[in-house]
């Protein structure tokens, strides 16, 4: 089960103790903690800044942090995010003017990068610049809010994307975020991906392990050990 990483989304954590509470998500088992990001104009929601990475960096969360853009522009908010503490950053293709040289201003400040695809995004600039992706992430429902449900088409777009990935044979994780739980988790695991989203599913629940545990017994009923 080492390659399955379960992604608990802080958005839907309790803002009035995140460190804590983020703190209970990451002892419970979270793989990576998803960090979404939105401004209201690239989304029409607006969340958390740099200065909360750094805050839970300070308060001990030392698991990888995860940050999704959904702003626009970029490039700006990559660069504090780096310096933040961010390990991956991702942001939508829609949202950057020259992809390949926000791909490049990730790495160039130490993180891994990745992409974004909206439900109804063509894949089609993935094969320019594959060689400076380390996730492909891809959205099971629009951006901009939790709680809403998986959109059923994402698990064909799996499947091709997981077809690049081989053909590629680069390490690059395969992302989805949005509408995963308990139930369907199995089915996304089966189409390709490797790295999962989960953010209501999990923080609706008291206990959080329960659920994560439930999560990654789903993934290896389907997929083996
Ligand atoms: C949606 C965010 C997701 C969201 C997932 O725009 O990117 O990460 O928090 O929440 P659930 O798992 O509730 O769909
Ligand atoms: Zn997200």
């Amino acid at each position: 089960m080492k390659n399955f990483w379960i992604a608990p989304s802080i958005l839907s954590a309790d803002f009035a103790c995140l460190g804590e509470d983020t703190a209970r998500v990451v002892s419970a088992g979270a793989d990576l903690v998803h960090f979404d990001v939105m401004d209201n104009h690239y989304v029409p929601n607006i969340t958390i800044g740099p200065l909360v990475l750094t805050a839970l960096r300070k308060y001990g969360i030392n698991a990888p942090i995860d940050v999704h853009l959904m702003v626009k522009p970029v490039d700006n908010l990559i660069i504090s995010f780096a310096n933040a503490g961010a390990n991956y950053i991702s942001f939508h293709k829609e949202a950057s003017e020259h992809i390949d040289s926000s791909l490049q201003l990730i790495k160039a400040h130490g993180c891994k990068a990745g992409l974004v695809f909206n439900p109804a995004t063509s894949l089609e600039c993935l094969e320019y610049v594959i060689d400076k992706i380390d996730m492909i992430l891809l959205m099971s429902v629009n951006p901009g809010f939790s709680g809403q449900s998986f959109i059923s088409s994402t698990i064909d777009k799996i499947r091709k994307v997981r077809k690049i990935i081989n053909f590629y044979n680069r390490e690059i994780r395969l992302e989805v975020d949005g509408g995963i739980n308990i139930e369907n988790i199995g089915t996304i695991a089966i189409a390709g991906a490797d790295t999962f989203v989960a953010g209501s599913a999990i923080f609706s629940q008291k206990n959080y392990h329960t659920v994560i545990n439930a999560m990654r017994n789903a993934i290896s009923l389907v997929v083996g050990k």
